[in-house]
C-alpha cells in the first residue's frame, strides 16, 4: 500500500543542513536555518539554562505525567515574560494557555482552536513569511491567503499597502503578526503600526494571531513585545504563540506556550479545556523538561539575571555583525544597495538578491541561505564579513 505514496524532497531549510555538512570548502558560511551562533559557529547551550538542568537533573524524582498546562510555573513565568507582571489580561483570568511542543506546537494547536471556531474563517499571513507558517496553518485545516507587507525597494515594512488590505477585512480573519524579528524578512512593524492594527481589529472585528519567536533578540526583552503589549491591552480577542528555541535556546527541546486572550474568565476557562483537547488529540501533553528550565531560569532572580545578560550579549552581537557586513559591503562599492541591513531587527535579514544569485553563491563561494535570499546573520563572524562581502560583490556586480 505505501507504494502509492512518493517521497518528498527534503525541507528546502532544514535541507541546507545536510547540504552545509557536505561542503569540504574551509570557507563556507553556514547562513541557512536560524539558530543562534557565537564566534566559533557553535551553538551553546546558555549557561543559565545549564545551572537550571544540573539542578533539575539532581531534583526531579518521577517521570510521571505532568497534566495536560504542563509545567504550571513555565506557563504562568511565559505568559508575565510575553504581557508583562502587570497585564490586564493575566489579572483578570481572560488567558487560556498551555506549554507546547515548540513555537511550531502552538501555532498547530492555535491553528486547530481557530479552525474549530468555524468553516468560513481564513488566516492572513504576511508575504512573505517563515515558510513553515503554511503548511502548518494549512494542515489544520485553515484557508491561507498573504497581506503585503515587504517593500523590497527599502527593505522595510509596507505598511500603507498592509493596512489597506486590513481595512476590507472582517470577524471571518485571523491575522498572522511577526510580534518581533520578522522571519524572514527583519523589517519589523513599528510601535505606531502596533497601534493602527489594535484600532483595525476592534473596527474590523479580525483576529490577530502572534507568532513570538525571538524575543530579545531584537531590540530587548522589553522593548521586543511593546507592540504585542499594546494589542494585549487594546484589544479584546487574540491568540499568541511563543517559542523558547532563541531566547532561551531550547531548540531541540522544543518548548514553547499558546496563549488564547479571551473576553471574560469564563471564555478562558471554556478554551482551556479546547486547547487541551486539541493538544491530546495530536500528540496527548507537551515534552516536559523545557518547561522545567525555563520556570527555574525565570523563577530564580540570580538565574534569570545571568540569562538575560546572556541574551543581551546575543542580541548585541547580532547588531554588530549587522554594522560589520554592512561596513564591508561598503567598502566594496556594490551596485545593490544593503543599507537595509542595519535597520532590519533579529537574527534574519532578506538580502532581496534573486535565486540565481542565490544559487551562485552556494556553488561557486559555499555559502548557504535560505532559497528567498534569507540569511541568518547569526551565522557569521568577524572572520567572514570580507569574504561574504567580496562574494556579494562578484555575484551582483
Ligand atoms: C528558521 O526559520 O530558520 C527557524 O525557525 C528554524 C525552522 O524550523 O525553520
Amino acid at each position: 500500500m505505501f507504494e502509492r505514496l512518493e517521497a518528498l524532497p527534503a525541507d528546502s531549510l532544514l535541507g541546507l543542513i545536510a547540504l552545509f555538512r557536505e561542503d569540504s570548502n574551509p570557507q563556507k558560511v553556514d547562513l541557512g536555518v536560524g539558530v543562534y551562533r557565537d564566534e566559533a559557529g557553535h551553538t551553546a547551550i546558555m549557561s543559565a539554562i545549564q545551572k537550571a538542568s544540573r539542578e533539575h537533573m539532581e531534583t526531579e524524582d518521577s517521570k510521571t505525567y505532568i497534566g495536560p498546562v504542563g509545567v504550571v510555573g513555565f506557563v504562568e513565568g511565559i505568559k508575565k515574560l510575553v504581557l508583562g507582571e502587570q497585564s490586564s489580561a493575566i489579572q483578570q483570568g481572560h488567558l487560556a494557555a498551555i506549554q507546547t511542543p515548540g513555537g511550531c506546537g502552538a501555532l498547530r494547536v492555535g491553528s486547530e482552536l481557530i479552525r474549530r471556531l468555524g468553516d468560513e474563517l481564513t488566516v492572513w499571513v504576511s508575504d512573505p513569511t517563515w515558510a513553515n507558517h503554511v503548511p502548518l496553518i494549512q494542515s489544520a485545516g485553515l484557508p491561507i491567503q498573504s497581506y503585503p507587507y515587504f517593500d523590497a525597494s527599502t527593505g522595510m515594512v509596507n505598511f500603507e499597502a498592509m493596512d489597506e488590505q486590513l481595512a476590507k477585512l472582517g470577524p471571518n480573519d485571523v491575522v498572522l503578526l511577526h510580534g518581533c524579528c520578522h522571519n524572514p524578512t527583519g523589517a519589523d512593524l513599528s510601535f505606531e503600526h502596533w497601534q493602527r492594527i489594535a484600532e483595525r481589529a476592534n473596527k474590523q472585528g479580525f483576529i490577530p494571531y502572534v507568532d513570538i519567536a525571538y524575543q530579545g533578540l531584537g531590540d530587548g526583552l522589553e522593548e521586543d513585545v511593546k507592540g504585542v503589549r499594546y494589542l494585549s491591552e487594546n484589544i479584546q480577542e487574540m491568540v499568541i504563540a511563543t517559542s523558547c528555541s532563541k531566547n532561551f535556546g531550547l531548540y531541540r527541546e522544543r518548548t514553547g506556550a499558546l496563549m488564547i486572550q479571551t473576553k471574560s474568565a469564563t471564555e478562558a476557562a471554556a478554551i482551556q479545556t479546547q486547547i487541551q483537547d486539541v493538544a491530546r488529540a495530536n500528540y496527548s501533553m507537551s515534552p516536559a523538561y523545557g518547561g522545567h528550565l525555563v520556570d527555574k531560569v525565570l523563577h530564580n532572580d540570580e538565574l534569570r539575571r545571568e540569562w538575560q545578560d546572556e541574551l543581551n550579549a546575543m542580541a548585541t552581537r547580532v547588531k554588530s555583525l549587522r554594522a560589520g557586513l554592512l561596513e564591508e559591503i561598503n567598502k566594496r562599492d556594490i551596485a545593490k544597495d544593503f543599507s537595509f541591513i542595519t535597520q532590519q531587527k533579529g537574527m534574519f535579514t532578506y538580502l532581496g538578491i534573486t535565486p540565481e544569485q542565490v544559487s551562485e553563491l552556494r556553488r561557486d563561494y559555499s555559502i548557504y541561505m535560505a532559497d528567498s535570499s534569507r540569511i541568518n546573520v547569526a551565522g557569521l563572524n568577524t572572520q567572514c564579513l570580507g569574504y561574504v562581502a567580496d562574494a556579494l560583490k562578484k555575484v551582483c556586480g
